[in-house]
């Protein structure tokens, strides 16, 4: 057994199964990179404060740089026995540089190390989360742009209720994005805080500059609580919740799609490469992507709960419970990613079957609201011109007709103010391009804001 890290207070050597239950190593491998990160910016500080010599801290340096490129090319010893990647890395530098690099554990300890690596790792999974879902917006608001005129069926209770254009459904799709997005830009204030020199739990007795460390690793900040800095996972909890919320709205958006996609409504084509056959039934054509995203959003829920169910009950600071957090949130977000990711493939191959959705959307009297609005505008009171309409709907149901092909002289049965225009009023086209308030239905509503949608997308990539 090659641990040293504690054996001065211990006789006996770790018990094997104690130590294959308790390593974190294959879980905490992925942390290498940030972990030498901020060991090299941890000596240059112990260099600027006197704990070390100039020369201590090049040659320590020199060591983590050829650390870095043998872990990237695959040729660090990783050892199980080290428990975990921090110590893994710290005995490498040992045997790399010699007896230099058992300075680096001056002024810290795993316990403010290990939430700096993990705030340095999702604040990069962060990043590649916020970019996936900038994509995924931009492919559904070409397509709202594409779709901005198209008339299509809004659902209430899933019954067809009002006529509303293709892109306007396309962009409240957009806007639970955007909220992701904004969610991940306010986790990522709370993750931005630099534990390091809380040390295990009471800080340290040396003399340390952690504003420096905390510039030099891109932190807005340092913690301000040793105690809370080490046993803190809020952060983490965070993300998981904002993957929750994504995931959520992914599902949502499957159902919507499967929906759809189905003969039944014939809404969508989905290209066959993004949908599977069946190994018996030679006609089908099945939405198993999308129906895989709604069946995984509910680990990515439970994960949520894990993490809480995980916190509950710990007593500050450290507790070994904390290493759990590290599967369940890395497996949240990968799921999150991936998602998103083959979701926004999928959705660059939709086609709507115009025909089919402007058909749809004319049924189901759903512009008798319109009706309505059309008698109070002519004076009746809209409880009046709500139950007028309610009668029209049923003589037409009784008749097995629309209202559109009843005539002018089956209207003024209802109510004498409906002129030749009704049919004008009553139409989808019409019904739509009626709704120009901010945030409803009209084409021009709907290309306007996807173009400032765009223009939003585009900025931001160019600041980055
Ligand atoms: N492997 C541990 C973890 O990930 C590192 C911290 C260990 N600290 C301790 N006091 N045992 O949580």
């Amino acid at each position: 057994m090659k641990n040293k890290t504690w054996s001065g207070r211990f006789k006996k050597q770790i018990n094997e199964d104690v130590l294959d239950f308790s390593q974190s190593l294959t879980v905490d491998i992925v942390l290498y990179e940030a972990d030498i990160l901020v060991t090299e910016a941890h000596v240059e500080m112990l260099y600027e404060c006197g704990h070390i010599s100039l020369k201590e801290m090049r040659k320590i340096r020199a060591g983590l740089k050829k650390l870095r490129s043998l872990a990237n090319n695959g040729e660090l010893p990783w050892s199980v026995e080290f428990e975990d990647v921090h110590m893994n890395i710290e005995n490498a530098l040992v045997d790399l540089i010699g007896e230099v690099g058992k300075k680096i554990h001056l002024g810290r300890s795993r316990n403010d190390l290990v939430a700096t690596d993990m705030r340095i790792y999702l604040r990069e999974l962060l990043d590649v989360t916020s970019a996936e879902i900038r994509e995924f917006r931009k492919t559904i608001t070409n397509l709202a742009v594409k779709y901005h005129a198209n008339i299509f069926p809004g659902y209430t209770h899933l019954q067809i209720a009002q006529p509303v254009t293709f892109g306007h459904h396309l962009l409240a799709w957009q806007e639970m994005m955007a909220r992701d997005e904004q969610r991940l830009n306010n986790v990522k204030s709370m993750i931005n805080v630099m534990p390091l020199g809380s040390a295990a739990l009471s800080g340290t007795s040396l003399k340390l500059d952690r504003s420096m460390v905390a510039k030099k690793l891109g932190f807005d900040g340092v913690t301000k609580n040793s105690m809370d800095a080490v046993s803190d996972r809020d952060y983490i909890v965070d993300f998981a919740h904002a993957n929750a919320m994504t995931m959520m709205h992914l599902s949502r958006i499957s159902e919507e799609l499967i929906l759809w996609m189905n003969p039944q409504f014939n809404l969508i084509e989905i290209d066959e490469s993004f949908c599977t056959g069946s190994s018996i039934m030679p006609q089908k054509k099945n939405p198993d992507v999308l129906e895989l995203v709604r069946g995984k959003s509910g680990a990515v829920y439970g994960n949520l709960m894990s993490l809480f169910v995980l916190l509950k009950g710990l007593p500050l600071t450290y507790n070994r419970d904390l290493q759990e957090d590290k599967n369940i949130i890395f497996e949240s977000i990968d799921t999150t990613i991936s998602s998103i990711d083959i979701i926004n493939k999928l959705m660059q191959t939709l086609k709507l079957n115009k025909e089919n959705a402007h058909y749809l959307a004319e049924t189901s009297f759903s512009t008798a609201t319109d009706l309505a609005e059309y008698l109070s505008a002519k004076g009746v009171a809209f409880r009046d011109s709500h139950h007028i309409v309610g009668s029209v709907v049923k003589y037409c149901e009784s008749k097995n007709m629309s209202m559109k092909q009843l005539t002018i002289q089956e209207f003024n049965t209802f109510s004498k103010l409906i002129d030749n225009d009704v049919y004008k009023y009553i139409s989808v086209e019409h019904s739509v391009s009626a709704r120009k308030n901010i945030g409803s239905t009209s084409p021009k509503n709907v290309l306007k804001n996807a173009k400032q949608v765009l223009s939003t997308l585009h900025k931001n990539k160019t600041k980055k």
